[in-house]
C-alpha cells in the first residue's frame, strides 16, 4: 500500500472541467512531479489534495487514512503542507513573522525558536534578512521563505507549485537542492508541480504528464526524461 494515493480525482469548476480521473501515487520518502502546461490542471490537483477545491469524483488516501471531505486545516494537521503558486508570502510582515505564521498550528516556543533555526541554515539568507519585510525581497528569497514557512508545519508531505517558475537558472538549481535537502534531511515526501519539467524530471523519481487535465503519461522520472513524446512536449525537443 503507498504512502499517499489519489485516485481518480475529477474536478469541475461551473461547466469547465478543470481535471478528469486523475490518479497519482507516492510512497513515503519520495518525490513525485507533476508536469504539464499552463492550465493542465496541475494546481487543481494540488488544491484538491489538501481540500481547497471540491471534488467531483474521486478518493484520497494519506497513511491509510481517507483525508478527501476534511477541511484543509485537518489536512494541514495530518502533515500535508502546500506552498502555493506564486509564493505568498505576507509582504508587510517580516521574515522572522511569516516564519512563525508557519508554526500557528502548533503549541511550544522553543520547538518552534529550533525550527526557524532550522529553516536559517537550510536558507541562510533569510536570517540575514529576518527583519526586513518580506514583500522587499527578491523572487528567489521570497520562495525560500514561502518554503521555510511550510516547513514551519513540520509536515510530512510537502506539496510545491511551481517553485522555479520566474527564477534565474542559478536561483532554479539552488531550489532544485533546496528540495533534495529538504527530501532527504528532513525526511519529508514531496509532490512537485513545475513546468520546468527538466529540473522536475532531476529531482523526482517518477512523474505524471498532465495533458488539458488528464494523466497522459507516468513512469520513472529517468524514462520519462528519455521518451521521445516528453522530450518534443516538455523538454524542448
Ligand atoms: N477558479 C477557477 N475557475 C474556473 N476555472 C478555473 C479555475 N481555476 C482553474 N481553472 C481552469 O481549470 C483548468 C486547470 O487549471 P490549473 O489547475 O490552474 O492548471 P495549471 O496549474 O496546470 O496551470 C484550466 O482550464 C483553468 O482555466
Ligand atoms: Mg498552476
Amino acid at each position: 500500500m503507498s504512502y499517499f494515493r489519489a485516485a481518480g480525482l475529477s474536478v469541475r469548476y461551473d461547466q469547465v472541467r478543470a481535471i478528469t480521473d486523475v490518479s497519482v501515487e507516492l510512497d513515503e520518502g519520495d518525490i513525485v512531479a507533476l508536469i504539464g502546461a499552463n492550465g493542465a490542471g496541475k494546481t487543481t490537483t494540488l488544491r484538491a489534495i489538501t481540500g481547497l477545491t471540491r471534488l467531483a469524483a474521486g478518493e484520497i488516501v494519506l497513511d491509510g487514512r481517507r483525508i478527501d471531505g476534511l477541511r484543509p486545516d485537518e489536512i494541514v494537521a495530518l502533515g500535508v503542507a502546500m506552498v502555493p503558486e506564486g509564493r505568498r508570502v505576507f509582504p508587510y510582515l517580516s521574515v522572522m513573522d511569516n516564519l512563525l505564521m508557519g508554526a500557528f498550528l502548533r503549541r511550544g516556543r522553543r520547538a518552534i525558536a529550533a525550527d526557524v533555526e532550522r529553516a536559517f541554515e537550510r536558507f541562510p539568507r533569510l536570517r540575514e534578512r529576518r527583519g526586513q519585510a518580506a514583500g522587499t525581497m527578491s523572487g528567489g528569497e521570497q520562495q525560500m521563505l514561502a518554503i521555510g514557512r511550510a516547513l514551519m508545519a513540520r509536515p510530512r508531505l510537502l506539496l510545491l507549485d511551481e517553485p522555479s517558475l520566474g527564477l534565474a537558472p542559478m536561483l532554479v538549481q539552488e531550489i532544485a537542492r533546496s528540495i533534495l535537502a529538504i527530501n532527504r534531511e528532513d525526511r519529508v515526501s514531496l509532490i512537485l508541480v513545475e513546468q520546468n519539467s527538466r529540473m522536475a524530471l532531476r529531482v523526482s523519481s517518477r512523474a505524471y504528464a498532465l495533458e488539458t487535465g488528464r494523466v497522459a503519461l507516468e513512469g520513472r522520472s529517468r524514462d520519462l526524461a528519455n521518451d521521445d513524446r516528453i522530450r518534443e512536449l516538455y523538454l524542448g525537443g
